[in-house]
């Protein structure tokens, strides 16, 4: 893979993808996007994999937005297309078959804010920034903020910082639901790591239907979403995953899951 935006790095089965345009603050330009689905791509091929960390390089931003350098002189198709590409990328982290959590390192901004969300699960340090700013470009969020944003935090306080495009802190982004947790700078990627360690020792099968219900799920009304979650949950008992956790429990002992 031939990677000039990101860096990907693979640790104790798992991958570490760090967008690497630090002079721009990480902006999202079309080659970037490009990467990511690549990237991602490839990664849900790996079965081994438990998950995967997203961050941005250095320490002020995670990703400030889609490139607008790249953007200004777009006219409609172009500008279609790199919203087109956007969802595909992020709809790609969204259903991306193993867990991912977003570092967010600082600035997460338009773009960045909107790929934070596609994420499983948002930890970020204590100088992160939130927002969407498009309205002060002339434009509206185009890689899911409208839609993701009312869904995590609801539609008034969703509606707020669309209309005023304001930052908010890490602290105000842990109070309304934006992120789980915030932490010192130095420790965001241990934090996350740690995460995927936890992960790394339940049934790897259990974990993958967990977020396909989850996400297939929301999007359902809530009988057919219980119904899935039967389906899913009778699947579990065609696996080892399943014998040895509850042959585990019974036998006192820590499973030992095989079935990665
Ligand atoms: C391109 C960007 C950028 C972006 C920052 N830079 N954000 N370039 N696209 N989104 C560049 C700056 O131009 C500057 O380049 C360098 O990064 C450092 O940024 P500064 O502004 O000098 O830093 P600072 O004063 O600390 O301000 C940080 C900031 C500000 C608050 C994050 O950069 C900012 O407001 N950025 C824009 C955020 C934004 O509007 N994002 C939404 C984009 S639209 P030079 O060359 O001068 O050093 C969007 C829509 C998505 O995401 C959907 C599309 C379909």
């Amino acid at each position: 893979m031939d990677l000039n935006n990101l860096t990907l790095e693979l640790t104790d089965r798992v991958a570490v993808v760090t967008v690497n345009r630090p002079k721009s603050l990480n902006a999202l330009n079309p080659d970037t996007l490009a990467e990511l689905l690549e990237v991602f791509t490839a990664l849900g091929d790996h079965e081994d994999l438990v998950g995967v960390v997203i961050t941005g390089s250095g320490e002020k931003a995670f990703i400030a937005g889609a490139d607008i350098s790249a953007m200004k002189d777009y006219g409609v198709l172009e500008g279609r297309q790199m919203g087109k590409l956007g969802h595909l990328v992020l709809d790609t982290i969204a259903a991306f078959p193993k867990p991912v959590i977003a570092a967010v390192n600082g600035f997460a901004l338009g773009g960045g804010c909107e790929l934070a969300m596609a994420c499983d699960i948002r930890i970020c340090s204590d100088n992160a920034k939130f927002g969407q700013p498009e309205v002060n470009l002339g434009v509206i969020p185009g890689f899911g903020g409208t839609q993701r944003l009312p869904r995590l935090v609801g539609t008034g306080r969703a509606l707020e910082l669309l209309f005023t495009g304001d930052m908010i802190d890490a602290a105000e982004a842990f109070r309304i639901g934006l992120v789980n947790r915030v932490v010192k700078q130095q420790e965001l990627l241990p934090e996350c790591l740690a995460i995927m360690k936890k992960i790394s020792t339940k049934g790897p099968l259990a974990i993958q239907l967990c977020k396909d219900v989850v996400r297939t799920g929301m999007e359902l009304d809530l009988a057919r979403a219980c119904r899935y979650e039967a389906d899913l949950f009778s699947i579990c008992f065609a696996s080892e995953d399943q014998k040895e956790g509850m042959t585990a429990f019974l036998e006192k002992r820590k499973a030992d899951f095989k079935n990665r």
